[in-house]
């Protein structure tokens, strides 16, 4: 039996989508708390953790895919992407309680932006040009002005949700980063961990804003259903690819099957059923319920890479 720490190591890049890394954006606090456990509460947030990440490498998998003329391997990573978020996320979300009003969640944006802009990013950027990763420190300084410039905005916009006057600023355009397969761009292990810590607050407050859109939409505000889309989108195509193009995450389409089937494995046979026996003991049942099924999901997801994998030439 190979030790679980050991497992873990072993499983590739998804796998370590659960280890929240120390400088991830914690999680956003509730308005309001559903009576969970505080095990199911920090398991569901690892989950979120894990199906965000799932769902913006996903993303980039199905890009390389179609890069490379395979366009049922990039349907199949797209539609997969899609469930992790649209479904699996957005259950845990909902169950947790991540989204709240609207000021709620503003003021959840602007506190997490503050933190990236003002402390994670700039120091990122410090960090690798003391070690010589002078592409990763101009990324990490234009993210941490990108940061600043979504801090001002949600701020604005939490004056006019307040005040009932004044108009919520229009959301960021994207210019999209496009990832293409390729070795890690930089040299230092410190940068290296930055990056990772990097993709997994973007893949998660990526996905948050889109819980927030959500919100924003079932209170009538589509302005700030607008701002909170178009921040996610930036988050996941400019900050997340261009952190995952210095990290090398895309590899040639075989290799990111068999990513996708490890983490996919991982998930279904450790983590989820972890999840359920811990929410089970605790008389989470619904919480039980949802990382039972969503095990059951992963194993199908695991299955349909392998499939997609053996019929690769
Ligand atoms: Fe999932
Ligand atoms: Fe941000
Ligand atoms: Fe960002
Ligand atoms: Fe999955």
């Amino acid at each position: 039996m190979i030790p679980f720490s050991m497992r873990l190591r072993s499983m590739g890049s998804l796998a370590l989508m659960v280890c929240v890394p120390a400088g991830a954006t914690a999680a956003v606090a509730p308005e309001r708390v559903p009576a969970l456990h505080a095990q199911t509460r920090t398991d569901l947030d690892a989950s979120m953790h894990g199906e965000a990440y799932a769902y913006a490498t996903y993303a980039l998998f199905a890009d390389q895919a179609r890069a490379q003329g395979l366009p049922s391997v990039q349907r199949l990573f797209q539609r997969t992407a899609d469930v992790e978020l649209g479904e699996h996320f957005a259950e845990e979300a909902k169950l947790s309680g991540l989204a709240g009003s609207d000021a709620a969640n503003l003021r959840a944006a602007t506190t997490g932006e503050d933190d990236e802009s003002h402390t994670m990013y700039s120091t990122f950027a410090k960090q690798a040009r003391q070690d010589g990763d002078t592409a990763a420190a101009s990324l990490f300084e234009k993210i941490a002005k990108d940061e600043k410039t979504y801090h001002d905005a949600f701020g604005k916009a939490l004056a006019v949700v307040r005040s009932g006057k004044g108009t919520v600023p229009a959301p960021p355009s994207v210019t999209p980063v496009s990832v293409r397969a390729g070795a890690p761009k930089v040299h230092a292990d410190r940068t290296r961990q930055n990056l990772s810590t990097a993709l997994h607050d973007e893949a998660l407050v990526s996905a948050k804003y889109t819980q927030f859109a959500k919100a924003a939409t079932a209170h009538g505000n589509q302005a700030l259903a607008r701002l909170f889309t178009g921040t996610a989108d930036v988050e996941r195509r400019e900050h997340f690819a261009g952190a995952a193009q210095l990290a090398g995450i895309v590899q040639p389409t075989r290799q990111n099957l068999t990513t996708a089937i490890n983490g996919e494995q991982y998930e279904s046979r450790i983590m989820y059923p972890t999840y359920a026996r811990h929410a089970k003991a605790a008389g989470d049942a619904q919480a039980a319920e949802l990382f039972t099924r969503n095990a059951n999901d992963e194993t199908a997801h695991a299955r349909s890479f392998e499939n997609a994998r053996n019929q690769l030439h």
